[in-house]
């Protein structure tokens, strides 16, 4: 059986920069904290009224579509990876589909937070593997901004708005996606979740005038979860497919803060120009990250380059996916 390679991307970001300036005028903050803290400088907003995260992931299937040439009704299966569905149900796949015209998919969301993008991809993945489709599309997209509360400078300074997608299909040699390693502690779910909205705690006047459809997150433990879990597994999985810091061409890591991402730099050796940075201006797009910083660094990406992608987010949810580039 083929493996599944990535054989284009697509990206929206949103043209509204939100800089750590604006930021330091609506809460007590200021660019010095937000830089040395989390690496971020600007982040975009979506802006307009009923916009949600399928509007940007619409424009950056439409633009993989456009890129790669292939015809919307080839497409079989689009998985969104998103933790801002445009509504609790149906699926923001089902609307992106629709929006851009992939007849004969099916589709569906997969919510693992900021790993979401990887555990779609996986998911993807095994989908070409097993022989079963051919081409899939997976998305990574949320508006963060609609699930923060620009009063609490804990959270605020630290979201973005973005969408990227990617195209799967059958390789041809034996570039393209060769391991993943991906793994869930549900025990984190209380330092990092949105507490209203859900079936446990249906919104009321109460939970709105409480704050509580907004990110709740006790950063400190996240963090010390982060640090330690998306380096040791982006180091495991190298590990397992006998690749040293040399062999790598590109670590790409989740964009949550510039100090996670250096531990994971630091742990697996790789030389920090190999590393996709693009927090400063985009901040945590949650899913949006890895395929932004593909999308970003596709003109450099080489054919056969082996890239180590890592992530981890609420859930608590963390892997690390091993790929060889394919074009
Ligand atoms: O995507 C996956 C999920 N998220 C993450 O991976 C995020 C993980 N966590 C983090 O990145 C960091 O914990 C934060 C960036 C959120 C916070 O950094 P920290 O170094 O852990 O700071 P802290 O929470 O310990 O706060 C230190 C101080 C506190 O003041 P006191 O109590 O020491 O007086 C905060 O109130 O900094 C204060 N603070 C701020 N000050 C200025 C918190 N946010 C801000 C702010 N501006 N925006």
């Amino acid at each position: 059986m083929p493996i599944a390679k990535i054989s284009g991307v697509g990206a929206y970001a949103p043209d509204f920069i939100l800089t750590n300036q604006m930021l330091s005028e609506m809460v007590d903050t200021n660019d010095e904290w937000i830089s040395t803290r989390t690496g971020i400088k600007e982040r975009r907003i979506l802006k307009g009224k009923n916009k949600g995260t399928s509007f940007m992931a619409t424009k950056a299937v439409d633009e993989l579509l456009k890129k790669t040439g292939i015809a919307a009704e080839s497409v079989e299966l689009l998985i969104c990876a998103t933790v801002t569905p445009d509504m609790q149900f149906p699926a923001t796949a089902n609307l992106i589909s629709d929006n851009c015209g992939l007849k004969n998919a099916f589709s569906y969301d997969i919510n693992a937070a900021c790993s979401g993008f990887l555990f779609a991809l996986h998911t993807a993945s095994k989908m070409i593997e097993s022989g079963a489709h051919k081409k899939v599309i997976v998305v990574g997209a949320d508006k963060m901004s609609s699930i923060m509360d620009y009063t609490d400078r804990n959270t605020c300074v630290l979201f973005g708005d973005g969408a990227a997608a990617v195209l799967l299909e059958p390789s041809e040699d034996s570039d393209g996606i060769k391991d993943a390693i991906l793994h869930t502690d549900g025990s984190g779910w209380r330092y990092l979740h949105q507490k209203a909205g859900g079936s446990q705690m249906p919104a009321s006047h109460e939970t709105v005038d409480q704050h509580l459809h907004y990110v709740y997150q006790e950063g400190k433990k996240v963090f010390s979860n982060a640090v330690v879990n998306m380096a040791e597994v982006a180091a495991e999985v190298m590990e397992r497919n006998h690749l040293a810091a040399k062999d790598i061409q590109w670590l790409v890591p989740h964009q949550a803060n510039m100090r996670i991402i250096e531990a994971a730099r630091e742990l697996t050796g790789i030389a920090i120009e190999r590393v996709m940075v693009n927090i400063d201006r985009y901040g945590n797009t949650t899913n949006g990250t890895i395929p932004l910083c593909l999308w970003e660094w596709e003109h450099k990406l080489k054919k056969g380059d082996n890239l180590i992608l890592a992530a981890f987010g609420g859930g608590f949810t963390w892997g690390s996916i091993y790929l060889k580039w394919a074009y």
